[in-house]
């Protein structure tokens, strides 16, 4: 009877029905408008706020206003190096342009009709390859000529190009290593937006993302206009939790109370909206025809949510971490935002061992490596995973096994 059940809990599975969100969209076709691009994309937000998505939305809003999408979800590649960033781009390129190929040999246009393609010239993996490795430079200068190929071949055809990249809080310079791949993607978009090139950039990640864009390239802070997604109001909630039970077909509907639970045990955080309410549905499916009445098992739900999406977080933090995170818990501001001087005034009173600043400092950086935490723009800190304090405390609740 599974499929019976239309809520989807699980990173980048489209809701049955998208909440909210409308304004992100049309901040987003505002941006396809411009001529000369100035303003790219970098859209936030906390785990399971629904930026995956949310993004997923966007592309055929770039279709329709006479734009092409490619991209990638960077967290496929472990560490990406400049030569790794270079292929990924290539690879992009190419399976956004293969349709050229279909148009010159099926004759089946798809895309791209009024190209003219001669026969040597398919624009396929090898060919932006070759011209890649032809070009002499650094990879940004390569990378450079690629897409200003990339561009004559598609100027008048298309308006422009949106290149998204999904998690791209994995970007990183490193200096250690000579490796500069988030600052090398920057100055490429830069300069190529410079010469007027409508190629237009969609970062999609954790908060630390935008962070790390303005520590790489100060002048990111311009480059790019910031969507910070949040939680879904409760009339949003109300919306994602009934709606999808309203189409024809849907075996049942959720009492009012029921709703009220959802909405208010979920905060409003989508993910959590699709987990509670796949749980309570199938409940709710199993009893039909009985004389019971359903209600929502609040106690189950949460265990299972603890299960199932908490603990594999909590288990990426080693015990000092974590007794750093239960003394931030603590705070009365812990589900917003916090300080070194918070945590460490609070540890003096709750815990024999302390915290020092600089070791607070240290174990914040650790926990922003883990996905844990993240540091916003004006120095201070919050939970990257939402919701987080509360678990933490029902943890602390059950007893002594916390550090198992
Ligand atoms: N606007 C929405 N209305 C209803 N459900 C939503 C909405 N946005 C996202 N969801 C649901 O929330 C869950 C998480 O969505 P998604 O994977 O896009 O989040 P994310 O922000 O990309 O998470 P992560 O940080 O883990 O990558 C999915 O199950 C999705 O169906
Ligand atoms: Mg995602």
């Amino acid at each position: 009877m599974a499929n019976l059940n239309p809520f989807r809990p699980g990173a980048g599975h489209m809701p049955p029905y998208l909440a909210g969100r409308s304004h992100e969209q049309d901040r987003f076709r505002e941006l396809l408008q411009q001529n000369s691009i100035t303003e790219n994309l970098v859209l936030t937000g906390l785990r399971g706020v629904g930026k995956t998505v949310l993004l997923e939305t966007f592309r055929p809003l770039a279709r329709i206003d006479g734009w092409l999408w490619t991209g990638a979800d960077m967290s496929e590649s472990a560490t990406i190096t400049e030569d790794k960033l270079a292929t990924r781009l290539i690879t992009d390129i190419s399976v956004m342009t293969s349709p050229l190929i279909q148009t010159h040999t099926s004759k089946h246009p798809i895309g791209f009709g009024g190209i003219e393609t001669k026969e040597s010239a398919t624009m396929d993996y090898p060919t932006w390859h070759d011209l890649y490795e032809r070009t002499p430079g650094l990879v940004v200068d390569k990378l450079r000529s690629v897409l200003v190929s990339l561009w004559s071949l598609l100027q008048g055809h298309v308006n422009g190009v949106v290149f998204a990249y999904d998690e791209a809080q994995i970007l990183s310079d490193r200096a250690k290593d000579g490796q500069y791949p988030l600052s090398m993607l920057l100055e490429l978009f830069q300069s190529i937006q410079r010469q007027g090139i409508p190629f237009m950039l969609v970062l999609t990640g954790l908060p630390t993302l935008f962070p790390k864009l303005v520590e790489a390239r100060t002048y990111s802070e311009r480059m790019f206009h910031v969507l910070f997604l949040s939680q879904l109001s409760s009339e949003e909630s109300r919306k994602a939790v009934v709606n999808p039970t309203l189409v024809d077909g849907c075996p049942l509907q959720f009492s009012e109370n029921s709703i009220a639970s959802i909405v208010r045990m979920s905060g409003g955080y989508p993910y959590f909206i699709q987990f509670i309410c796949k749980e309570v549905f199938d409940v709710w499916l199993s009893k039909l025809g009985s004389d019971e009445s359903p209600a929502v098992p609040e106690e189950a739900i949460i265990s299972k949510l603890d299960n199932d999406f908490f603990a594999a977080r909590w288990d990426k933090a080693t015990d000092r971490e974590r007794e750093l995170l239960i003394t931030i818990a603590g705070l009365t501001n812990s589900d917003d935002e916090f300080t070194v001087s918070d945590i460490v005034a609070r540890a003096k009173i709750n815990l024999d061992r302390p915290f020092s600043p600089s070791q607070t400092n240290q174990m914040l950086g650790r926990l922003m490596e883990k996905g844990l935490i993240y540091k916003n723009r004006h120095g201070k800190y919050s939970f990257a995973v939402p919701l987080m304090s509360k678990f933490i405390l029902r943890q602390l609740a059950k007893g002594p096994d916390l550090f198992s």
